[in-house]
């Protein structure tokens, strides 16, 4: 039985990070892929970003630093804006690009590991994707180039090779991909310092301040890699200094396998602005709000009743899935002990401080219309009668799609849909009824690559606080519930994934090519 490894102790920091800026600057060497030639593609970008993967280390508590694994950006042709480094963090740079921006980047490899960078939530052809059979090893390099595509909202990046997807995030490969468009310019939000991205996501660190990786445990693969410390924006203790004004936040659960039931201390409602796929039509409320892995969810906070020095919370409250030694009372049980610190899936814990620093002269209003967003019928899905089903259950140990777990390259008649169809896919949390440890009830929130979809209904629903309204690329599903999703299979042929995104139930398998045939 593995346990509680240090893998970023070994990851052979300063030299790699020096020899990798030099890479970034010289920006020539960029050699060794099938996807190379930035010459002859015919492609000319509006933004041309050089992105490498490397070791690095930064000052997260008092002491020794922490070694981590991450981003760097820089922008070779384009406006230099459209990188945006977080101070303080181990994010990656957040890439601003605009709907209908030829984007290039070009990837390199600086880390002792193969890797390959998925766009989550973009729409962009299969060999975009960063699919795993496209991993690059060290030294290796990826050119990306696409067409932005999707409407305005809140995107992010991550890499992708299959096995290693939950290490790599974990140590601290992530960062968001904003998108921006002319109605969302138009819709007057909160902007510029009052548009804040707030990225959620927890850690265990050993005693030496370092990323401790425990998921070869064979229970925290069971329930995912989990810590007991909240990073926002990957800093600990997060406290958002504020004006007394409305801001626009940006949340991502860019956590393993955490879930968050997101709501303010002080009882107000969440006012949800955006989901996944960009701006709903108008605001909707909810008292609170699941956020899985993988998920985002823009709100509009209003501080604008605040005295100045006046603090608030953004908290998780506690919930309970069923699933045995999980939830608020199955402390030391399988939940507890090092599998989550003391924080096991279900807990409750402040996500972040908000404190009102300074008065504010004037205020955003909530806009009464957000977008504009035509919902698809179902009647014109050609399986409507039938939809596509996907039962997620544990098998011998490993959790499956309807018994099936991922092979690099095989793709099933029943996972291959037209291009151009608009189709209804159904899935299923079955759980794993009466396993060895008694019940193998686990959340999954399930992702799919390549397409934003809507939610078409949900059933068995022992829980509230989703927000399945507007377009949505990963949705929750607690143990027992059913979801239809409408997903419209446009513009691009090839092959995508369609996973769990609780990323160690996906390393484990819990993960399937879905093809799109012309
Ligand atoms: Cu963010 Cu395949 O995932
Ligand atoms: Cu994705
Ligand atoms: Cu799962």
């Amino acid at each position: 039985m593995i346990d509680r490894r240090q893998f970023f102790k070994t990851a052979g920091i300063g030299t790699l990070g020096i020899m990798a800026s030099t890479v970034l600057l010289q920006n020539s060497t960029f050699a060794s892929n099938h996807r190379t030639s930035v010459t002859d593609s015919g492609f000319v970008p509006d933004l041309d970003i050089a992105l490498a993967a490397m070791p690095g280390e930064i000052p997260l508590f008092r002491g020794r630093p922490t070694q981590v694994w991450r981003f760097k950006g820089k922008v070779l042709k384009g406006d230099p804006n459209r990188l945006v480094e977080i101070p303080g963090s181990y994010l990656g740079p957040i890439i601003k690009a605009d709907t209908g921006d030829k984007v290039r980047i070009r990837l390199s490899n600086h880390l002792p590991d193969e890797t390959i960078v998925h766009w989550h939530g973009l729409h962009v052809p299969a060999d975009m994707d960063g699919h795993p059979r496209h991993v690059i090893p060290g030294g290796g390099s990826y050119l990306y180039e696409f067409l932005v595509k999707n409407r305005a909202g809140s995107y992010w990046y991550h890499p992708h090779p299959h096995g290693r997807t939950g290490y790599q995030v974990y140590g601290g490969l992530a960062g968001l991909f904003l998108v921006s468009d002319e109605e969302e310019k138009a819709a007057g939000l909160p902007a510029g310092e009052f548009d804040v991205p707030v990225v959620l996501q927890d850690r265990l660190f050993d005693g030496e301040n370092q990323l401790i990786y425990s998921a070869g445990n064979p229970m925290a693969s069971m329930n995912g890699m989990l810590g007991d410390r909240i990073l926002v924006n990957g800093i600990p203790d997060f406290t958002l200094p504020v004006s007394t004004c409305a801001y626009r936040l940006r949340l991502l659960n860019g956590s393993n396998s955490r879930i968050y039931r997101l709501a303010w201390d002080d009882n107000r409602p969440l006012v949800v602005i955006g989901t996944d796929g960009g701006l709903l039509p108008q605001a909707i409320q909810r008292r609170y709000v699941f956020l899985s892995p993988g998920e985002r969810i823009e709100l509009y906070a209003d501080f604008s009743d605040y005295q100045v020095g006046r603090e608030s919370s953004l908290v998780s409250l506690p919930f309970d899935f069923g699933g045995m030694g999980n939830g608020p009372t199955g402390r030391g049980m399988m939940g507890g002990g090092t599998y989550g610190g003391n924080l096991p899936n279900g807990a409750g814990f402040t996500v972040l401080k908000i404190k009102a620093i300074r008065q504010a002269r004037k205020n955003r209003p909530l806009p009464a219309r957000l977008s504009r967003i035509d919902r698809l019928d179902p009647i014109d899905a050609k399986n409507f009668s039938y939809p596509r089903r996907f039962d997620l259950v544990m098998g011998h140990m490993r959790w499956t799609i309807n018994g099936r777990t991922f092979q690099m390259h095989a793709v099933a008649e029943d996972e291959t849909v037209r291009l151009g169809s608009l189709e209804v896919w159904e899935f299923n949390n079955r759980g794993g009824g009466m396993g060895m440890m008694g019940m193998m009830q686990q959340p999954h929130p399930i992702h799919l690559h390549g397409k934003q979809f809507q939610v078409l209904e949900r059933r068995g629903v022992a829980h509230s606080g989703y927000v399945d309204e507007g377009w949505k690329d990963t949705v929750l599903l607690m143990p027992g519930e059913r979801i239809r999703i409408l997903v419209p299979f446009e513009d691009y042929p090839g092959l995508y994934l369609y996973h769990c995104h609780n990323l160690e139930h996906e390393d484990m398998g819990m993960m399937r090519n879905y093809s799109i045939r012309a």
